[in-house]
């Protein structure tokens, strides 16, 4: 096995490299996520034989970043990680104040930001469980989470912003059936569904970005699933889709029983 000496340095030098040729900005925000213990964590990853090398970044957000990284047998993986910044805290804190599963944690930003990652680990597991396509998740620990990754070997998907549609109205349905499907099998709200947060992959979305998903029983939950649908309903408009009417979609996911029950 190799030493913790090498493993750290490599690290470094994986750092450096992502820190080379980027813009001052992506500079101090690529220094910011790979704080000490987060390249700890890494190396955890590394030795557990998880991830066998941290590669580019897909993308580098306020809040956290994404790398593709790669197994020992070269199967490409997607690596989030959430730094663990004060702004990062400051948002989290809005979705999570009153919530009693995170009464433990409340006032300690580190621990609040690992809890946030367990999260939206817990959040995919539940929605993967469900039948709703979403990337699989693989394993997290503090703010790091491995999750499969969605793309190919030229690029990562493409959101569904991005994307040019063959078959709108097919679209609209299978994003729709996430909100519903959602709230009735997997018994989640994402809170942030919308063209930035579905990938689409192989003329299929995928949904992602669960962190701040909550339980259907919130008592914020019909506020969010109703902001979803609006969301959804917005963006598929402006793509000519056929749009169904929010009460029908309210009422459909709050009233009918789930497919399994
Ligand atoms: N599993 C994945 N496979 C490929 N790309 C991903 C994956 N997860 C996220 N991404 C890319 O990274 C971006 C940011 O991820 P996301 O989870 O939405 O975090 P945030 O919006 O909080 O920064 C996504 O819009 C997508 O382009
Ligand atoms: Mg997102």
């Amino acid at each position: 096995m190799t030493s913790y000496e090498e493993v750290y340095a490599y690290l470094e030098r994986r750092v450096d490299a992502l820190k080379t040729d980027k813009s001052g900005d992506e500079k101090s925000t690529l220094a910011e996520v790979f704080d000490a213990q987060t390249l700890m964590t890494i190396y955890d990853f590394m030795t557990s034989g998880l991830i066998e090398h941290v590669g580019y970044p897909i993308s580098t957000g306020k809040e956290g970043n994404v790398f593709y990284a790669e197994d020992s047998d070269g199967e490409p993986m997607a690596l989030k990680i959430f730094r663990t910044s004060t702004s990062t805290f400051k948002r989290i804190n809005k979705y999570i104040e009153g919530d009693p599963r995170f009464n433990d944690v409340k006032g300690n930003r580190r621990k609040l930001i690992y809890a946030w990652t367990r999260k939206e680990f817990s959040n995919l597991n539940r929605y993967w469980n469900a039948g709703i396509p979403v990337p699989e998740p693989i394993h997290f620990k503090k703010n790091c989470l491995i999750m499969e990754y969605i793309g190919d070997e030229n690029s990562p998907a493409p959101q569904l912003r991005n994307c040019a549609l063959e078959d709108p109205d097919e679209t609209y349905d299978e994003v729709i059936s996430f909100a519903i499907d959602g709230f009735k099998d997997a018994h989640l709200v994402h809170g942030d569904l919308s063209e930035y947060n579905v990938l689409m992959f192989d003329g299929e979305p995928i949904l992602i970005d669960c962190g701040q998903a909550v339980t259907s029983d919130h008592f914020n939950a019909k506020d969010f699933l109703r902001r979803d649908i609006e969301n959804i309903n917005r963006f598929f408009k402006s793509r000519d889709a056929d749009i169904i009417d929010i009460e029908v979609i309210m009422e459909e996911t709050l009233n009918k029983d789930s497919d399994d029950e």
